[in-house]
């Protein structure tokens, strides 16, 4: 057991107490972001004489050698330690003496915990905008090369309209493309620096927040030192966002998991991205896709918790917000192995087109267009609408479908018809004719495409806010 404090204390702490109070068995992987606030806080203090040139010096070198000693696994961030920042500052003061007694000058857990949390957040909402945009661009390079691969639409799960995998897998560029645009945000405002609010009220030190704001990159200071050692909104907001990726995730994994069925057959998932049966030899079954679905509960369930952890709070760090770590880490994992894992079977997943073609000329698809086909020589949409619903009662009764149909037994139903019908209804035309903007019709989709072309390369240009600036991968897999 060991531990920043005791002065106080006339008695050893109980050894379940003390176990139930420490945290560095998670916020173990702070350690990054707790040295790299460290040596801005020495900088700092050194800059404004409250701490010598010298005793810097000898802080930031003794910091970076921990920093590089955990990287290459020769210390051990040991767990007798009450929490990670225990461990940085009793390493440093065993290894560079005096000077590194002096290093918490001015400053809190509070406000280095808020610190660190908020680093490793944002590196985290960095990384996920870039995960996004992976999966963005698998999307829409499939959609650029299916603008006239035939697919049923549907609504209830029922075969409603004619449309394209270009179009359909739009739908889901839309949806991350909101995701992406809602990490952009959410860097944005969680982009000022807590650190230098003390415990709570501040210090009478004379302490440099900007100098330290923009070293660690931040746009400044949080402006309220209780709002910065007691605010965890960004984390709930980043929370929330990944909830509603995941939502995104599971909705596109139910689909998959649905075209890869037997019965739709409209998609094959590769091999490598597959798993079989113990005991069903046949078997090939969608378990990424299956799994992604399953873990969308357990992010909901850590926004649930943080939401529910926040409520209830006074001002200002209560030791409850310790609680964030866990479910932030294990939300953050998993819904950035979803997005990677996903983006990988999206890749590799082959397409059974002349299937969803198949598909999409039975059912009645193209109901609607015979029904317009009537307006356009006279007849009212809703009298059309009862004639083609006729029509289609009597091709169910004789299995077969509108565009079969002998143009006697179509002029058997209405005497509008005429030879170009069948044109009218086919496939292509169906598609072809939906140009309204946002609509499944090729040069409609062409427009929407070219639009999101020069939106992925504005990104890549770094044009957004502040997450397009950075690469991801700054995170490794060891923090874990
Ligand atoms: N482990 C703590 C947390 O995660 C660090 C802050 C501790 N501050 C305190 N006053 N006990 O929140």
């Amino acid at each position: 057991m060991a531990q920043l404090w005791g002065g106080r204390f006339t008695k050893e702490t109980d050894k379940a107490v003390y176990e139930f109070n420490a945290s560095i068995g998670f916020d173990r992987r702070l350690f990054r972001q707790d040295i790299e606030g460290s040596l801005v806080h020495a900088a700092m203090l050194a800059k404004q004489g409250i701490l010598t040139e010298e005793e810097n010096e000898a802080i930031a070198n003794g910091l970076r050698g921990i920093l590089a000693d955990v990287e290459s696994g020769a210390l051990e961030i040991s767990e007798t330690y009450e929490d990670i920042h225990s461990f940085v500052e009793a390493v440093l003061t065993e290894r560079i003496g005096e000077a590194g007694k002096k290093l918490h000058t001015g400053r809190s857990r509070n406000d280095q915990v808020a610190l660190d949390m908020r680093l490793y957040t944002r590196e985290r909402v960095t990384e996920t905008a870039a995960l996004l945009d992976e999966l963005l661009s698998v999307i829409l390079d499939t959609m650029e090369e299916n603008l006239e691969t035939y697919m049923p639409g549907f609504t209830h799960l029922q075969k409603a309209q004619p449309t394209t995998l270009a179009h359909h897998y739009g739908a889901y560029f839309e949806m991350f493309r909101r995701d992406r645009l809602r990490m952009e945000d959410i860097y944005e405002r969680m982009n000022y620096c807590p650190l230098g609010a003390g415990a709570l009220a501040g210090t009478t030190y004379p302490l440099d927040r900007e100098y330290v704001a923009r070293e660690l990159g931040f746009v400044g200071p949080v402006m309220n030192s209780m709002d910065s050692v007691s605010d965890r909104d960004y984390l709930i907001e980043f929370l929330a966002a990944l909830s509603v990726v995941m939502m995104h995730l599971s909705r596109f994994s139910e689909e998959m998991i649905l075209w890869n069925s037997n019965e739709y057959g409209f998609v094959e998932i590769d091999d490598a991205y597959s798993t079989g049966s113990s005991i069903m030899p046949q078997k090939k079954n969608p378990d990424i896709a299956e799994l992604v679905r399953g873990k969308t509960g357990r992010v909901y369930g850590a926004l649930m918790s943080l939401l529910t952890t926040m409520k209830g709070l006074p001002l200002a760090y209560n030791k409850d917000m310790q609680e964030d770590k866990e479910v932030a880490f294990d939300a953050m994992d998993t819904a950035a192995d979803c997005l990677t894992l996903f983006t990988g079977m999206l890749r590799t997943l082959k397409f059974r087109k002349e299937r969803m073609a198949e598909s999409a000329m039975k059912g009645f698809t193209n109901a609607t267009d015979a029904a317009d086909y009537l307006v356009r020589k006279g007849v009212p949409f809703r009298d059309a609408h009862g004639i083609i619903g006729r029509l289609v009662l009597y091709c169910i009764d004789r299995d077969t479908s509108i565009d079969r149909l002998t143009l006697e037994e179509l002029r058997g139903i209405s005497d509008r018809f005429d030879e170009d019908i069948y044109e009218a209804v086919s496939l292509k035309t169906c598609v072809e004719n939906r140009l309204t903007t946002g609509g499944p019709g090729p040069e409609a989709m062409k427009q929407a495409i070219s639009g999101y072309r020069s939106w992925m390369e504005g990104k890549k240009k770094g044009e957004g806010k502040g997450t397009g600036r950075k690469g991801a991968g700054e995170r490794r897999r060891d923090e874990r």
